[in-house]
């Protein structure tokens, strides 16, 4: 018996418990999953909401239930439900035996409980280097004996997070086929919450959608062959009067980049399941005998301190038990990435020219974007000749890396290695080894086309040709992007009845070759991409620890896309870079100051022609890089609290606590000038209420002074003191600037 999962022999009852939730489940009829709780820790699971077992009409009994009633599956809380088998709510799993039936009964066969918790082979998943997890492995059983089932529940003791997976192992003598295979389900008793999910599209990511439960079945999902920009793997399930400091909030994420669904179904009763996993649609898998077929791992977080507390698990929970990088705690350097200074048109010279002027300004890194390689002068070629261009760096990768490194800086390189373009000299090679299907034609999206990954071959041509590549030159930074979708899911190496397989095991191929390259390569700092923001999910921060946000580099826009991303993931993972006005994606001038306090929230970069700017702007830019190497312990490693929201109106606000308490940042961004305007007053979060604390930075917006400088004056309060509970009651002043793209930011000290 563990220390944070006991089992209650004669209740049947397995209670999960740590300082910050129980979560109970319960074997009934010696056969059948019950979830009974999850919420505030218990002192004692005793029943004390007893199952309401009533007859419902048209609700079926199974047969060894036989005239009792008021038993059926289709109305009880079940733990991992199955389907067509007295159930009609929507199923965890489902699997299609040798002679079509699709459905079929499990029954409780045994518990195990141990410390640690297993690794899901060739797939990401989390761990607990203190190992001090337990995980309670819940054994089913077919009545036919021909299937098993194991459900793994893993519990932290640090962790508001609750993992879970499940195995299917074919015990049997014929092959069966997963149609359906759920990470995570579980029943709420209740529908009484409001329902929050990420939406957007390429340069417009992760929206917050805040609905109402509604009878019936919600899905987010993607059958994009990829996490996707569109939806992302995660939800929430907030009680009614939580906001995002306080109340009950559910949050439930998958370590999973593929095609993934989250449903909510609330159903006649008013209850509410959730189900998680890999997309039942474009999904089979064949399980031949002695196989077995593990999930991703779903992580569901409980938080009784509102969004923001939910978010602060997630968090805390990537950064200790799922991101491996040894850059997972480390100061991300300020880096200037050619991309949208140069596109594809650069050579050595004007690298090195950007090196220079990188140097001068205080940037650590500079990144050589696409284009590097084959003959890529444009986005139509080249993807798969991962061969340096010589006319543009003659000197090669080496060459290049050898010089921006010679100047102190680090070098990082752009690479996208899924992807082949149909105009290159590997497509020409094998054009089989693509995802496409002879029966139709393949559909394009930038010229090129999607590397089967689920064959060994092609996945073995892709560590070598990308590991030479890196091998060639010191490389210390790598953007790995992906750039576009998959469409005609097909492998010419399945036989016809395994192509359902093709976009999981295409998942399966990059997981492995990612394993592959990032061991290889363990001093590197990748970072994932996929036109942005389009695979921001945990299953890549697994390998990378940190992604681009977005091919939006608009500050405004930025505002709601980094908040949005915040729900899940911390400041740390967020490539964040300042860009020209007019911005490319949406045309906004925006000031600089501007521009450079929201990319400051996260890891910080430049993405713009550094050496073409007023000596005016590079002196501003030189403060920014002084100031964000001043507070970056703060961004990165430091706990997060969202203060307002952009959803919400005109204003949003950020605060960053040091990892000890002792020093704060707060960012207020106010998009445009009102009439009228409102005077807002920012109640801060998160210090101590009788600790004293200085205001020993105040930044307002530029050229504030001029329009408003008589009242500006009277709200500075740089140099002043303050305690904790004042400045979380009453609050900081937000002046009202009158102009447009106002910034303020405050560091805040703690001196007593
Ligand atoms: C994607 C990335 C961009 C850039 C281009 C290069 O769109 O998101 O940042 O690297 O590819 O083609």
């Amino acid at each position: 018996m563990g220390k944070l999962i006991i089992f209650d022999e004669q209740k049947k009852v397995f209670h999960l418990k740590n300082n910050f939730y129980s979560y109970v489940i319960q074997i009934v009829m010696d056969k059948y999953l019950l979830h009974r709780y999850w919420g505030k820790p218990l002192r004692e699971f005793r029943d004390s909401a007893a199952l309401t077992m009533m007859d419902r009409g048209f609700s079926p009994q199974p047969e060894e239930i036989n005239h009792d009633r008021r038993f059926s599956l289709d109305v009880l809380p079940r733990e991992y439900p199955d389907t067509n088998h007295g159930d009609f709510r929507t199923p965890a799993y489902q699997i299609m035996l040798a002679d079509g039936t699709t459905a079929t009964e499990f029954g409780y066969n045994g518990y195990r409980i141990y410390e640690g918790k297993p690794a899901i082979k060739g797939q990401p998943h989390s761990f607990d280097k203190a190992g001090q997890c337990e995980t309670l492995e819940i054994e089913l059983i077919s009545v036919n004996n021909d299937l098993k089932i194991f459900l793994n529940y893993t519990i932290f003791p640090d962790s508001n997070a609750l993992v879970r997976s499940v195995k299917f192992v074919n015990i049997g003598t014929e092959n069966v086929k997963l149609l359906n295979a759920g990470s995570l389900s579980l029943d709420f008793t209740d529908h009484d919450f409001i329902r929050y999910s990420l939406y957007g599209g390429h340069a417009a990511e992760r929206s917050l959608e805040r609905s109402e439960l509604f009878r019936g079945i919600q899905e987010n999902s993607s059958t994009r062959g990829a996490s996707s920009h569109q939806q992302s793997p995660f939800i929430a399930l907030a009680r009614r009067n939580a906001d995002e400091h306080q109340g009950d909030v559910y949050g439930f994420s998958l370590i999973y980049s593929g095609n993934f669904s989250i449903r909510t179904e609330v159903e006649q009763f008013g209850t509410t399941r959730v189900v998680a996993g890999i997309n039942p649609a474009n999904f089979t898998w064949t399980l031949e005998k002695g196989e077995s077929f593990e999930t991703p791992e779903g992580v569901m977080v409980y938080s009784a301190d509102g969004l923001n507390g939910m978010s602060k698990c997630f968090h805390n929970f990537w950064q200790k038990h799922l991101v491996r990088s040894k850059h997972v705690n480390e100061l991300r350097p300020i880096l200037v990435n050619n991309w949208e200074a140069t596109y594809f048109d650069f050579n050595e010279e004007k690298i090195l020219e950007l090196a220079d002027c990188a140097k001068e300004l205080g940037i650590e890194l500079v990144v050589l974007d696409d284009g590097w390689f084959g003959k890529r002068n444009d986005d139509n070629s080249s993807l798969g000749d991962w061969f340096v261009n010589r006319e543009k760096l003659p000197a090669g990768v080496a060459g290049i890396s050898e010089k921006v490194r010679a100047k102190g800086l680090k070098f990082g390189l752009w690479v996208e290695p899924e992807m082949v373009s149909v105009d290159s000299d590997l497509f020409r090679a094998h054009p089989d080894w693509t995802i496409h299907s002879n029966a139709v034609k393949s559909s394009y999206g930038r010229n090129q086309l999607i590397l089967d990954l689920g064959r060994a071959e092609v996945r073995e041509y892709v560590i070598k040709v990308i590991s030479d590549a890196i091998k060639e030159a010191k490389v210390d930074y790598i953007k790995w992007d992906m750039n576009r979708h998959m469409t005609e899911p097909f492998s010419n190496a399945l036989p016809a009845d395994r192509q359902l397989e093709a976009s999981h095991r295409y998942i399966m191929g990059v997981y492995e070759i990612m394993e592959a390259i990032t061991s290889r390569f363990p001093d590197i700092l990748f970072e994932s991409c996929s036109g942005g923001g389009g695979r921001f999910d945990a299953g890549m921060m697994y390998y990378m620890p940190q992604a681009w946000v977005s091919d939006n580099t608009d500050a405004v826009c930025r505002l709601k896309i980094q908040t949005g991303t915040s729900l899940v993931f911390p400041p740390a993972t967020m490539g964040c870079h300042v860009s020209v006005v007019p911005n490319h994606q949406v045309g906004r001038i925006t000031p600089l100051n501007f521009r450079g306090l929201v990319a400051m929230c996260g890891a910080f970069g430049y993405e713009m022609d550094i050496c073409r700017m007023s000596d005016e702007d590079k002196a501003e830019v030189k403060e920014q890089i002084k100031l964000f190497k001043d507070i970056r312990p703060m961004v990165q490693q430091g706990e997060f609290t969202r203060l307002k929201s952009p959803f919400a109106g005109n204003d949003t606000a950020w605060s960053f606590t040091s990892k000890d308490g002792s020093r704060m940042a707060v960012m207020y961004f106010r998009i445009l000038s009102q009439m009228a305007p409102e005077v807002g007053y920012l109640k801060l979060q998160g210090l101590e209420p009788n600790a004293l604390y200085r205001i020993s930075t105040f930044k307002m917006p530029e050229h504030a002074h001029e329009v408003n400088e008589s009242y500006l004056k009277s709200n500075d309060i740089e140099g002043k003191e303050f305690y904790g509970d004042e400045l979380m009651n009453f609050g900081l002043t937000i002046t009202p600037a009158l102009l447009d793209f106002a910034a303020y930011m405050w560091i805040i000290e703690k001196i007593g």
